[in-house]
């Protein structure tokens, strides 16, 4: 059985069918507003994924999923567009339209969707992507020795995608998708399935400082090889003449002379910053990493 049916039974089961909604930033009424469960298995060969009553196999029907991908690409375009047209060329390392570049990256083999389409318009509002995959920089510790550790690299969940349009927005929906349902299908994939998944790991855009907040508030800290903030101090320059009238006025050597005025830091941040989330459950593994 492959990963990525392990992950589309699992998922079905976790994931609810329907979401209820009390407010929808769009309306004044208090009409509830129903969300219906899609998912979607990117299988470029045959993984054996049954199409079933809204659960689609891209080897089996990739007319009908493009149709759904691009509607998709259409609430990135809405949500991170101007980030993604001002970091594309970095990324992607070419000059294509950010988008032809992320339609491909989204037809990666092995990313189940789970989107959620509104009940009236039948249109997605909502989705997730992510895929079982490994992960070189956290390790796991032997059973017996803690300090020794084996060569086996660690299991994660890499979430690719958590997009939500803003009229459903800031109602704990990104929480409960995530320390929720995403934790729980990962727990049962340790429990049921044998996997040893340590971790829910993604990329942010370091300007993207909601969904930053957003992720420090459910718990996610930096993996150990994530860029970083550099601090730069900007160093002033001094010349002889000004470091003479110094010492002379002070009566003292010019190295122990401080200034009062504040030095100026300036922060350089990378492009992304890599974070992950620690499944506790998963018992006896634990993250070799030291992070803040
Ligand atoms: C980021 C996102 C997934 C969060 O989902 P959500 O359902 O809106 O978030 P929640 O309602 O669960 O918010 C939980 C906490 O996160 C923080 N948060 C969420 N959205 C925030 C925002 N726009 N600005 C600042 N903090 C925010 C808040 O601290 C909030 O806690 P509070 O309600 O007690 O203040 C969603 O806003 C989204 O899809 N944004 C656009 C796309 C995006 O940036 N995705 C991430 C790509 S890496």
């Amino acid at each position: 059985m492959s990963e990525l049916l392990h992950l589309v039974d699992v998922a079905e089961n976790i994931f609810p069918e329907t979401l209820e909604l009390l407010n929808d930033n769009s309306s004044t009424s208090n009409q509830k507003k129903v969300l219906h469960r899609q998912l979607i298995a990117i299988d470029s060969k045959n993984n054996q994924i049954d199409v079933r009553n809204n659960v689609l196999s891209y080897y089996k029907d990739n007319v009908k999923c493009d149709v759904v991908l691009n509607k998709l690409l259409d609430i990135l375009d809405n949500n991170l567009g101007p980030i993604y047209l001002e970091k594309s060329s970095k990324i992607y390392c070419n000059e294509k339209p950010w988008k032809e570049n992320k339609i491909v990256e989204m037809k990666s083999e092995g990313l189940l969707y789970v989107i959620y389409n509104d009940d009236i318009t039948k249109e997605p509002l909502l989705f997730m992507s992510f895929m079982i995959t490994d992960d070189p920089s956290l390790v796991v510790p032997t059973d017996n020795d803690s300090n020794e550790l084996s060569n086996s690299t660690a299991a994660v969940i890499y979430l690719y995608e958590i997009q939500l349009l803003e009229l459903i927005r800031n109602q704990k929906l990104g929480t409960i998708l995530i320390t929720n349902y995403l934790k729980k299908t990962i727990e049962i994939l340790n429990k049921d399935y044998q996997k040893n998944i340590i971790a829910l790991e993604l990329t942010v855009f370091s300007n993207n400082i909601n969904a930053i907040n957003f992720y420090k508030k459910i718990g996610m800290l930096y993996t150990p090889d994530s860029p970083r903030d550099k601090i730069i101090l900007p160093q002033k320059r001094r010349t002889r003449s000004t470091t003479i009238a110094l010492e002379s006025k002070n009566n003292e050597p010019s190295s122990r002379l401080t200034t009062s005025k504040p030095i100026k830091k300036i922060i350089k941040k990378p492009d992304y910053y890599l974070l992950f989330l620690p499944i506790p459950e998963s018992n006896k593994i634990q993250l070799n990493c030291q992070c803040k």
